[in-house]
């Protein structure tokens, strides 16, 4: 395992690697911080292994689970859903080895593996996960290119969205005052930014109608959230947990969450989907681009201006470093 270039709470923690309802029949190919996992069900539970047979190191993603084991497409060892040898084909005699078997959740429709021996605590979910009176839906979405810590910080940036998103998210050259109240403590921050006169381009207000607040916050290790308010309460929230497949590599699990009013939910999914794919498509760019320099100098050097309200918490967070309770009021021009 390569647990100790991780930052630990992202090493301990608990991370998504499929969509509930992804899980099958067939075994799932995966990657967590560098590991290749394979994920199948077993007696209709998820089961998570390491993928690699411990006879001659094959994937055994590549192989077929029946009556629960997992059968190696090599020599047709098969493997319980404790990871142990059950069956040899061919011979009477089992060997005591193991492919190693992960701890496994199944939460808020999202299978969670944790490579940890003695994982963290399961994180607390934001409760419109799992909200039934609100419409919700997961949008299914591949890995990209980026550090998994600059892609959390990327979706509660409020500077960039000018710059990379001009038109889609913010109306250039009309930047307006926008009172911003920060606070955080040892499990993460919150941004509440009062943006009743802000510059929001006209997309985002046929979807939400008059903006008046948006929420930024940041549950450690991996979880960041967006919430928008109009007058008449919550109208949309973004929530996306970020999972590290490698260092250079980051899978986003993107949840939606809408109050039921006047469009009905098939809509609202087809109209968020298709205003999120390109904005989605610039940030995965920038990151791709960050990913790369960062690369080619052979490590970061950041420095963080009067915006950056997250990267230094989530750096200081992520890599177990404890944080005292914080508050700050300022002023943005958005
Ligand atoms: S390599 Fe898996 S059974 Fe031989
Ligand atoms: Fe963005």
């Amino acid at each position: 395992m390569n647990g100790d270039s991780w930052p630990c709470a992202l090493a301990s923690g608990w991370h998504p690697l499929a969509h509930a309802r992804e899980l099958g029949a067939r075994p799932l190919a995966r990657t967590l911080m560098d590991v290749p996992v394979v994920l199948f069900r077993s007696g209709g539970q998820a089961v998570a292994l390491v993928d690699r047979c411990p006879h001659r190191n094959v994937p055994l993603s590549c192989g077929q689970v029946r009556d629960g084991a997992i059968h190696c497409p090599y020599h047709g060892w098969a493997f319980d859903a404790g990871g142990r040898c059950v069956r040899v084909p061919g011979a009477e005699a089992v060997p005591d080895v193991a492919a190693r078997a992960l701890a496994v959740q199944e939460c808020a429709g999202l299978v969670w593996v944790s490579l940890a021996p003695i994982p963290a605590a399961f994180p607390g979910l934001p409760p419109v996960l799992d909200e039934p009176t609100r419409d919700g839906f997961w949008w299914p979405l591949p890995a990209s290119r980026a550090r998994v810590l600059d892609a959390i910080e990327n979706l509660l940036d409020p500077a960039h969205p000018h710059f990379l998103h001009p038109y889609l998210v913010r109306r250039p050259g009309a930047r307006r005052a926008v009172r911003v109240r920060f606070t955080s403590d040892e499990r993460g921050g919150e941004a509440r930014y009062d943006e009743a006169e802000a510059s929001l381009a006209w997309l985002p207000q046929l979807f939400e109608g008059r903006r008046t607040t948006v929420v930024g916050r940041y549950l450690a290790p991996s979880i960041a959230q967006l919430a928008f308010d109009s007058d008449a309460g919550s109208t949309l929230t973004l929530t996306v947990i970020f999972t590290p497949e490698s260092q250079e590599r980051t899978r986003p699990f993107a949840h939606f969450s809408t109050r039921r009013g006047l469009l009905p939910a098939w809509l609202k999914r087809w109209l968020l989907i298709a205003f999120h794919r390109p904005v989605l498509h610039q940030d995965r760019v920038m990151l791709a681009r960050q990913a790369a320099t960062i690369e080619r100098f052979g490590e970061a050097a950041f420095s963080v201006g009067p915006m950056d309200l997250f990267g230094p918490l989530i750096w200081r967070l992520a890599n177990g470093r404890a944080s005292s309770a914080q508050q700050r009021e300022l002023q943005f021009w958005l």
